[in-house]
């Protein structure tokens, strides 16, 4: 699946909505399914706000696909980028006061495997892993 969004803050609700339709094809708890909306609303919200300031004739992209039964989300922005990724993921870092910083971490905390990619000016790619942990269980009682 790939979706392209106008950068305005309207269109996180789309990305959560299509991630989870992507992720619901998968062996996926309801639960896991709303850890994923949450991690796509963070990474598409940072692109619409940080990368392209709300500014809405910019487009904002997102892959969702299942690989082998783990769900892989892609979302880019070709906006501001980021100066230093391994500061902005830190928890509480922000450039914006009126934020908590907490995106990268709430990705982290709910995927199993966040990367993310940014040059300054360029824009940047943030690439989102999991699998559904109840298929873990599955494979391991098999092996
Ligand atoms: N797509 C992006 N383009 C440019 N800068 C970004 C992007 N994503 C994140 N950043 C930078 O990384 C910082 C940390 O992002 P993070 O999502 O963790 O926190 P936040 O967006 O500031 O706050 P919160 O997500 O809690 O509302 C942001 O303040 C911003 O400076
Ligand atoms: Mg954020």
């Amino acid at each position: 699946m790939i979706l392209e969004l106008a950068a305005i803050p309207e269109n996180v609700g789309v990305a959560r909505l299509m991630a989870a339709v992507v992720a619901a094809q998968g062996e996926f708890t309801v639960a896991e399914v709303d850890e994923v909306k949450l991690a796509v609303s963070e990474a598409v919200t940072n692109a619409i706000v940080h990368g392209y300031r709300c500014d809405g004739s910019r487009m904002v992209r997102m892959e969702a696909a299942l690989e082998d039964g783990e769900l892989v989300i892609v979302v880019i922005d070709h906006g501001r980028g980021i100066e230093d990724v391994a500061m902005a993921m830190q928890p509480a870092v922000t450039t914006d006061p009126e934020r908590m910083g907490l995106g990268f971490s709430f990705m982290e905390a709910h995927m199993d495997h966040v990367e993310v990619t940014s040059q300054v000016g360029q824009g940047t790619r943030v690439v989102m892993r999991k699998r559904p942990a109840a298929r873990d269980v599955a494979s391991l009682k098999g092996s």
